[in-house]
């Protein structure tokens, strides 16, 4: 019989309820207590935190909690319930059991908004409130909890900077006199080719909403507000990914590593000076809403696909783009969007495990990573399961390549010496050039697909051949994965804004926001499993039934 181990965890406060259902174990596995080490963590994680783990049969009710493994009810039909006006995230409701990531991201208030409105408090109480926090959330007493925390608060306080520069370095842009020699034109050549000449001549018709000339203008009038909140954000994104790893869902992130490159001053400084030259071209190109053509014309890729992107420079074609993309993600998230892509782990841990406690080892099972850009998070996957055999596929060539060098280093870092077969001996059997709508596979050839941050970049007739696609490829009964941006109702407080990201040379993310995933995967043959929030990104798991 199936059992469901329930972990609750009171926060410190005490009116934080957090219930996750950990695992599904065999019982008689449980009883002999054949449980790996990420279950022994998990009841060491148990006590440390005061927390109550229940056994309860996956065929008894749930508990009352709305956020606690609710049993979906059957769900209505896609057409009937976007004609009643639901948002996505009611609809998702209905489809999906929620974790409990989501009621909270759902509730969250941005911590800018409630950290000052106790104004009776003293600087001094402030603080010490503060230290009684850290202190009781263990990252005092637990060195990985302080490796943690020192490397994330370090590479929070990085990608500020970043941001920071790159807006500076593109209000000078704008409006140092076009002719000044040296910083100015070092800035804006070779990125903005059809701009370079409009400088200051035509920073008066820019416009960036209100009258504002840059986006840096518009954030400095708001300053304070603007910056708390995207640091709350990154935190409580930093709290869960954390939560994650002492619930022994996946490992520390292997990128802490003092040795790791991204540590290195010269690779930081490097990847400044491009990611500033970029910033600058984006955001020229932003403000104006003039979007260059991607240089390369080519009948291979589809229409919608040579577009730039968030106004990058040579949109998905091109070693620049693909070098500089993982750095200038990051410093549009503040830092935390391998925090928020790592929840995606969460499904993949429970599928392998089940497997596991099924006979079959990590090794048996097949892993395909649709779109997986530079390979980034793969790394990551890897580092979890570095025997799982897996192929990374994007329809750039580029970021292909920089994935293939993303995977070595990663090999070379954490597995030296150590045989994992596949390409480069990293453990990939494929780099797969193909389209996410026609995937150049057979059918029922992978136990596991993930798919990171791509839907909301195709046309939804595109997206629906591509969920056919997962289905084809995916043997029955495996895992489908899909994380991307939050939708309509999954963070209420964003609902009026949210589709301003599509200001940002994304054509297809409007019609994103509104499209009922669930609906549509289940129309692709799926069943819904479950939905997690991380601050902006939300992951979706479904499954193939078996046959
Ligand atoms: C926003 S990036 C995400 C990359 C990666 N998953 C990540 O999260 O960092 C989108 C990626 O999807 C790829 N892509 C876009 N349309 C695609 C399609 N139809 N088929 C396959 N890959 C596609 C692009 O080349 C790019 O690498």
């Amino acid at each position: 019989m199936l059992v469901i181990m329930l972990v609750k965890l009171f926060a410190v406060n005490g009116d934080r309820v957090l219930s996750i259902r950990c695992c599904s174990v065999r019982k008689q596995e449980r009883s002999s207590m054949k449980i790996q080490k990420r279950h022994v963590r998990l009841f060491h994680f148990a006590r440390c935190h005061n927390v109550e783990i229940l056994f309860k049969s996956r065929r008894e009710a749930s508990p009352p909690s709305a956020v606690t493994d609710p049993t979906p009810p059957s769900p209505p039909p896609a057409a009937a319930a976007v004609d009643s006006g639901l948002k996505v995230a009611d609809l998702d409701a209905q489809r999906f059991r929620l974790h409990p990531s989501v009621a909270y991201w759902q509730n969250f208030k941005s911590y800018a908004n409630t950290l000052f409105a106790d104004t009776d408090m003293s600087l001094t109480d402030s603080v010490q409130q503060l230290v009684r926090q850290a202190a009781d959330s263990a990252v005092l007493r637990d060195p990985h909890a302080a490796t943690y925390w020192t490397y994330h608060s370090a590479r929070l306080t990085f990608f500020v900077g970043q941001a920071v520069t790159g807006l500076l370095a593109h209000h000078l842009a704008e409006t140092l006199p076009s002719n000044l020699p040296g910083f100015s034109s070092w800035l804006t050549s070779s990125t903005t080719s059809g701009l370079r000449s409009t400088s200051a001549q035509t920073s008066a018709n820019i416009t960036t909403g209100a009258g504002f000339k840059t986006p840096l203008e518009r954030i400095l009038s708001n300053a304070g507000q603007e910056m708390m909140t995207r640091v709350a954000e990154a935190l409580a994104a930093f709290q869960q990914d954390y939560d994650n790893i002492r619930g022994g869902y996946y490992p520390l992130p292997w990128d802490m590593s003092p040795r790791h490159r991204q540590n290195n001053p010269l690779f930081m400084l490097v990847r400044t000076a491009q990611s500033v030259r970029e910033s600058t071209a984006t955001l020229r190109r932003r403000v104006r809403s003039q979007a260059e053509p991607v240089w390369l014309s080519s009948s291979l890729y589809p229409q919608y696909y040579t577009n730039t992107f968030h106004y990058q420079t040579d949109g998905w074609l091109s070693d620049r783009s693909a070098r500089i993309y993982e750095h200038n993600t990051e410093l549009l998230f503040f830092g935390r969007q391998d925090a928020m892509q790592r929840t995606s782990l969460i499904p993949i841990s429970e599928y392998v495990r089940e497997a596991e406690l099924g006979g079959r080892g990590v090794s048996e099972l097949r892993l395909l990573e649709v779109a997986a850009g530079t390979g980034r998070f793969h790394t990551f996957i890897k580092d979890a399961y570095p025997s799982l055999p897996s192929v990374i596929s994007d329809l750039s060539p580029f970021y292909l390549a920089r994935a293939r060098e993303n995977m070595r280093y990663w090999r070379d870092l954490r597995q030296p010496g150590r045989g994992l077969g596949g390409v480069d001996d990293t453990g990939v059997t494929q780099f797969l050039q193909t389209a996410a709508e026609d995937i150049d596979a057979a059918d029922n050839q992978f136990d596991i697909l993930v798919c990171v941050y791509l839907f909301h970049e195709l046309p939804e007739a595109i997206r629906r051949r591509a969920a056919s696609e997962f289905f084809r490829v995916l043997k029955p009964g495996g895992l489908l994965v899909v994380t991307d941006s939050v939708q309509l109702g999954d963070r209420p407080e964003w609902d009026k804004n949210l589709n301003l990201f599509g200001d940002f040379n994304e054509p297809y993310y409007r019609s994103y926001t509104s499209c009922d995933l669930g609906a549509m995967f289940e129309a692709a043959g799926f069943e819904c499993d479950t939905k997690y929030l991380c601050s902006a990104t939300k992951t979706l798991s479904f499954r193939k039934a078996r046959e």
